[in-house]
Order: structure tokens, then C-alpha cells, then sequence
């Protein structure tokens, strides 16, 4: 694994999203979780590169991505799809679904990836609030709030990317 720039990141976020999702992943080797995205935003705000990632309470990585202040998101091969659908179908709460999908944790800055992963950003939580009913300007989007549980939304800045040999 070696540390790129985010002047050499070269993924298509949209696309990578679109097609293969990601893991967010938080806490430490001791006691993590993790979960599949298929929403993260990137970007420059207050001067530093950044990742929004957007989490609904209900999650039991909610309370990883609350308790700490890093965390990861990792991006792999189309050929571990189905095991990212797995992680986003089933919650750590009531199995080891890494176990499960034969993944492999590795410590990266104190925090959490796998080694299956093509490529991993490491992020500081900068910033998070949640999402507002009343703050929500364009019809439809509600559709997706019809049980509440209203994502919180985690502006992390990168620290590092590191991508496989
Ligand atoms: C393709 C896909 C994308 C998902 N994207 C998100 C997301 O961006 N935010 C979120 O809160 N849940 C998302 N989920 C749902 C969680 O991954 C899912 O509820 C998972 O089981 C939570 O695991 P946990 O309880 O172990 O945290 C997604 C699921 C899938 C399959």
C-alpha cells in the first residue's frame, strides 16, 4: 500500500458511487464497524480537502463514526460487490458480517480498513449536523424520510489516501 496525493487521485467519484459504492468504516482494531455508502460528496471547504459521508442514526456505525474522530472510507474491485452488498444488508450489531464476507482489517492511523480494499481515504470529522425536515427545498427528497431516521452528515477532512500496490 503506498500514500497518493489528492492531486493524484484519479477515480471518477461519480461513476466509482454510481457503480461500486464504498465502505465507511470507524473505530479501532479493538472495536470497529463498518458499512456500505453509496452517498459521499468531495470537495474544498475551509481550505482543506474534503469527504461528506451521510449516515443515518439507525446504523451501528453511527455510533463508531460519533465516538471517534477518524475514520475510513475504502473503495474496491467490482469483483467484492456482492460482499459490499452484504455489509449493506446486514448490521454488526447482530453478526460479524466481515467475518462473514472474509475480509481482512488493517490498522491505518490509528483507525480501520480492509486489505481487499483498492484504495482507502483517511478522515478527521471536521464538521456534522443533521439533517433538517424543514430545511429540505426540493420536493421529492422527502421520499426518502418517510420512517424519519434523517441522515447526519460527517465532513471529514483527508488525511491521507493510500491505494494497493
Ligand atoms: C448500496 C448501498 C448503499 C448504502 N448507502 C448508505 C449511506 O450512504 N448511508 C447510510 O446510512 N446507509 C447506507 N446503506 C445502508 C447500510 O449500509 C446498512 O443499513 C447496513 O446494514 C448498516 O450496517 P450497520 O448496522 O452494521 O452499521 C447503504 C446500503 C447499500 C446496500
Amino acid at each position: 500500500m503506498r500514500e497518493i496525493t489528492t492531486k493524484e487521485y484519479q477515480d471518477n467519484l461519480f461513476e466509482v458511487m454510481k457503480s461500486q459504492w464504498a465502505l465507511l468504516t470507524a473505530g479501532t482494531m479493538e472495536k470497529y464497524n463498518t458499512m456500505t455508502i453509496g452517498w459521499l460528496t468531495a470537495g474544498i471547504i475551509w481550505g482543506k480537502d474534503v469527504v461528506t459521508c451521510y449516515v443515518r442514526p439507525s446504523r451501528y456505525t453511527y455510533q463508531f463514526i460519533e465516538e471517534n474522530d477518524v475514520f475510513t472510507i475504502s473503495f474496491y474491485d467490482s469483483r467484492y460487490r456482492s460482499s459490499l452488498s452484504h455489509l449493506g444488508t446486514h448490521s454488526g450489531r447482530e453478526t460479524d458480517k466481515v467475518k462473514f464476507v472474509n475480509f481482512h482489517p488493517i490498522e491505518l492511523d490509528q483507525t480501520v480498513s480492509f486489505e481487499e480494499a483498492r484504495m482507502t481515504i483517511v478522515c478527521k470529522k471536521i464538521y456534522d449536523q443533521q439533517m433538517d425536515e424543514r430545511k429540505m427545498q426540493t420536493f421529492g427528497i422527502e421520499r426518502y424520510y418517510s420512517h424519519g431516521d434523517y441522515h447526519r452528515f460527517y465532513i471529514g477532512e483527508i488525511l491521507k489516501i493510500y491505494i494497493a500496490d
